[in-house]
């Protein structure tokens, strides 16, 4: 694989949780896989006042516990550090950039790089506005000698409204191509081979469409509930933090046309004009067609579990959502009158994503079944985790007669021998590096995501009798949800079962 020309990266926010969890151990797996460039820097940056030399102690300690390298070699960690400089100032003043810039030339100087910066902004969303204007005051963001990237970590905006607004002041400082909006989704491996499953499969392609397909599902569960990020997500919901952005480029690489080619622009044109595509969801049908809901305290193994309003940092009274499930159909030739479901909660029973493709039945039923169950041939591209993807099909039941069994043929990405999975943020920080911005959303993308989520924000703005369901933690979620599908006669795929009793429910 390319190896990217010589850089600096500038963390904004290094003292933050994305960073010492995520960030710093990714770019400790490009250099064990040899994939950094030969002269490299990374830079820490936040108002915490500390040194370089504690930096480096709190990112090795963080490679050790969060890295996804089976061997953490300390030598290569220490060796690894000792490119890692923190600069303490306040993001927000722009008095601190003359010495930021002071002190990125002098590590340029020192390591011979060539004027290459990227700078990650992975601070509270309020703050990339001024980070950007304040860098490009500095002429920290002028491509005149090597290239300026910047990375805009999610949400991007909050709504359309100030998403637009956004985009229009970055445009004022900088091109989009100097843009890289990260979706950590687009970087998981299982997601990218939705591409090649369709598109590189003479078996599938052909049944992808709405003569074949009876309806899409899409789940991306989690077990944990908001953990330290309770003041964020209170402000944010599970529309926002999740639909907005990992679900819905789910949606549009499931349904999109074959691009022209594998170039950036081909494969964001053509999820773009799915999410054009998506037929608006009227503010008086949203109480039909969006299930919200937060889960409350209960009991899950014996063990009480904390509901969503006694979470640290989550008012009292708190009307966000934990969960969301959306109908809605895709308005074009290949998806006209498919429903798309798509759901998403935390403190569900486990952690799951995946995509469901459920094809329908045969035109006329000549074999005999089990009573109520429906004839079915499902593909399920399990996101993650044990990534891979199953087919279900029916078969005989050996011995007398023709009783039909629906079976599983399976294949897991850890059965493959000797193939290591990256991790989605090393593999999009490498593509930034080498300036690949396919798996990056676009200016308009982000736009048009947001204008199909606004009458459905405003309606819940608008309309404070439209429900939020509590439903306990550990539970697939209100049982409001299930009308969606099952008022049609078909069900949620359920991974695996209810965790809490609803008998042992307690109020926390
Ligand atoms: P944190 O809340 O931990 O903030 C990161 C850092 O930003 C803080 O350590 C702080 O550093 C700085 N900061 C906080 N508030 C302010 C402020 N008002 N003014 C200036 N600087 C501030 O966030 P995370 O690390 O969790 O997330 C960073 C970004 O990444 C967010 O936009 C988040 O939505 C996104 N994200 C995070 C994920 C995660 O798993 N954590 C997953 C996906 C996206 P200092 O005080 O030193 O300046
Ligand atoms: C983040 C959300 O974008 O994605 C979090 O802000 C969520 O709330 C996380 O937990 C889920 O990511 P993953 O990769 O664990 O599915």
């Amino acid at each position: 694989m390319e190896n990217p020309k010589n850089l600096i990266i500038v963390i904004f926010g290094a003292s933050g949780d994305l960073a010492s969890r995520k960030l710093i151990p990714a770019i400790f797996s490009l250099k064990s896989q040899k994939l950094m460039p030969e002269k490299y820097a990374i830079i820490g940056v936040g108002r915490t006042k500390i040194s370089t030399s504690d930096f480096r102690t709190k990112m090795s300690e963080s490679i050790v516990a969060f890295s996804e390298e089976k061997e953490t070699d300390k030598t290569l960690i220490t060796s690894f550090s000792e490119d890692l400089y923190y600069h303490s100032m306040d993001n927000s003043a722009a008095g601190g950039y003359d010495e930021l810039k002071t002190f990125l030339h002098e590590t340029d100087d020192k390591y011979g790089i060539g004027g290459n910066y990227i700078f990650y902004l992975a601070t509270p969303p309020s703050m990339y506005e001024v980070i950007s204007v304040n860098l490009a005051a500095a002429g920290l963001s002028d491509q005149q000698k090597g290239f300026r990237r910047v990375i805009i970590e999610k949400p991007f905006g909050y709504d359309l409204e100030s998403g637009r607004k956004l985009n229009a002041r970055l445009h004022e400082l900088i091109s989009e191509d100097q843009i890289y909006r990260i979706d950590h989704y687009l970087g998981k491996e299982t997601v990218q081979n939705l591409l090649v499953t369709r598109f590189s499969n003479g078996i599938f392609e052909p049944l992808w469409n709405r003569n074949y397909i009876h309806r899409v599902e899409i789940t991306s569960a989690e077990s944990i509930g908001v953990e330290e990020r309770g003041g964020y997500y209170d402000s944010s919901g599970a529309l926002r933090d999740m639909v907005q952005n990992h679900l819905l480029q789910m949606v549009g690489l499931t349904a999109m046309e074959p691009p022209s080619s594998l170039d950036a622009d081909a494969i964001r044109n053509e999820v773009l004009k799915v999410f054009q595509s998506l037929q608006p969801i009227k503010e008086e049908d949203v109480a039909k067609q969006v299930i919200r809901g937060q889960y409350t305290g209960s009991l899950i193994r014996g063990e009480c579990v904390t509901g969503y309003r006694n979470e640290k940092g989550v008012a009292v009274d708190s009307r966000t959502e934990t969960y969301v499930a959306v109908k809605f159909f895709i308005n074009n030739w290949r998806w006209g009158g498919v429903p798309f479901y798509i759901r998403t909660g935390k403190r569900l029973p486990t952690r799951v994503t995946e995509i469901v493709i459920h094809f329908k039945p045969t035109p006329h039923h000549l074999f005999q079944r089990e009573a109520g169950k429906m004839p079915a041939n499902q593909l399920i591209i399990r996101i993650q985790p044990d990534e891979g993807i199953l087919v279900k099909f029916d078969m005989k039941e050996p011995g007398a007669g023709f009783n039909v069994k629906n079976v599983n043929m399976d294949f897991h990405y850890k059965d493959l021998a000797n193939i290591r999975v990256p991790s989605a943020y090393e593999r999009l920080l490498h593509d930034v590096m080498l300036g690949d911005s396919t798996l990056f959303s676009r200016d308009d993308e982000v736009e048009t995501a947001w204008k199909f989520l606004e009458p459905i924000q405003k309606a819940w703005a608008n309309n404070p009798e439209i429900k939020i369901f509590g439903y306990p933690a550990g539970t697939w979620g209100p049982e409001h949800a299930n009308d969606l599908i099952e008022g049609e006669g078909y069900t949620w795929r359920y991974p695996c079962k209810n965790l809490a009793d609803d008998e042992l429910y307690c109020e926390l």
